[in-house]
């Protein structure tokens, strides 16, 4: 793989055709070179990076170091997003990230409160005339193949679509990703695909498609269809399954977490220290699910994080970065059979209990820690919704 990828470099790689969607707090660098070892997607996202009149002056230290610090390597191409409510401040920003990045996402689809107030996110939607000319002049200021947009279907009802997304498919975007939910919506309900395939059959604009693809036969099913999705996007069912991608249907998942968290504990420290072992070119050696592969991550890790395979169940592993590990698993157990939903293993207040329950439930129930079966199951999506159970079935119906 060395071989094939000698240097990261986004502005060669095509869009494959499913990608890591982004998610903030989530898909950090840290979080994104724990995937590409694991078994990449074809492509990923940054989270989105608010900008203001002032910021930012320069691109953030560690907001994409795959194409900021030569030599940084992950197998995967990364697109940056922005998102801000004023179309000046924006191709300022835009300016900076394309110095470096091939184009730039600009999100209008973020639904929180804090964001909408500050017309960002998909307030830019509410008026099909604002959305119009933010993206109008932003792709004439930044050129052709320049900007990408990623969208929901509306600010409150999917219907408003057809009017927002015509307003822009005549421009030279890269492409449109769109979230089969209006703002209203959230995430309640079922992401609307069938809108952003028929649109696909209209233009010649590639529209990549989000919301709801938990599994392959999922893509799969939107392909089979005579639209012309250019690509799928993978939010939440990556972190409830991170092996969706290379379609696996057991996994190491302990010792997976494990090196999640010693990535997790060295970026929240010391995030030079993960860039440093990063560039050895570690984000492009696939562990998958090969048990003795990520024994062998855990030692190249040795050097930087100070702990050897021997210890890996007592790491004093910090507060935020066992939060983050809690915060996957609490994705990841959704995929593992039923006796792994055992709440109390979230309440572990460090990660020696937090091993060790895990192991424990491995133990009395006979599986291999090494060898975890991986399954999708529709039942537990409502836990995903931000819905109660009875809210979320109620609207599935719908
Ligand atoms: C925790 C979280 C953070 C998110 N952050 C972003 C973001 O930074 N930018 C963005 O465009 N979308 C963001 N999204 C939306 C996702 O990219 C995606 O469009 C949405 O979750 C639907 O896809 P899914 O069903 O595969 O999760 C976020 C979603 C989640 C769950």
């Amino acid at each position: 793989m060395r071989d094939r990828i000698t240097r990261f470099d986004v502005s060669s790689a095509s869009l494959g055709q499913l990608g890591l969607a982004p998610m903030e707090g989530v898909t950090d660098f840290a979080f994104r070179l724990w995937m590409s070892i694991l078994g990449p997607p074809q492509f990923s996202w940054t989270p989105f990076l608010r900008f203001t009149d002032t910021f930012p002056r320069s691109i953030p230290e560690y907001f994409i170091p795959e194409l900021e610090s030569p030599g940084v390597l992950t197998q995967m191409p990364v697109i940056p997003q922005l998102m801000g409510p004023n179309v000046d401040d924006f191709v300022r920003a835009a300016d900076l990230v394309l110095k470096i990045a091939p184009w730039v996402d600009i999100n209008c689809g973020c639904p929180s409160p804090t964001v909408v107030g500050n017309r960002s996110g998909s307030s830019l939607l509410e008026k099909v005339e604002v959305f119009s000319e933010f993206i109008h002049k932003s792709s004439l200021h930044l050129g052709p193949q320049r900007l990408s947009v990623k969208m929901r279907t509306g600010f409150i009802h999917s219907n408003e679509f057809n009017s927002l997304f015509e307003s822009i498919c005549g421009l030279p975007l890269k492409f449109v990703t769109v979230h089969g939910r209006s703002r209203l919506d959230r995430y309640k309900g079922k992401s609307n695909w069938t809108l952003p395939m028929l649109a696909s059959k209209r233009t010649s604009m590639p529209i990549l498609i989000s919301g709801d693809i938990h599994r392959f036969a999922h893509i799969q099913s939107i392909f089979a269809d005579q639209s012309k999705i250019y690509s799928g996007i993978v939010g939440r069912g990556a972190l409830r399954n991170p092996w969706i991608f290379s379609g696996k249907s057991k996994a190491p998942v302990l010792k997976a977490l494990c090196v999640f968290g010693l990535i997790q504990n060295l970026w929240l420290s010391d995030p030079g220290l993960l860039l440093l072992w990063a560039k050895d070119g570690h984000g492009m050696k696939t562990a998958g699910v090969d048990s003795e592969s990520w024994i062998r991550v855990i030692e190249s890790l040795n050097k930087f994080s100070g702990v050897s395979v021997a210890e890996i169940a007592e790491v004093d592993l910090s507060p935020r970065a066992l939060a983050r590990v809690k915060m996957l698993w609490s994705y990841i157990r959704s995929s593992l059979p039923g006796v792994f939903m055992d709440p109390s293993i979230l309440r572990s207040s460090r990660w020696s209990v937090f091993y060790s329950h895990i192991q424990n439930i491995c133990q009395l129930n006979h599986f291999s820690e090494d060898e975890l079966p991986l399954l999708y199951d529709e039942e537990r999506d409502w836990l995903y919704s931000g819905e109660s159970r009875e809210a979320f079935n109620l609207h599935q119906s719908i």
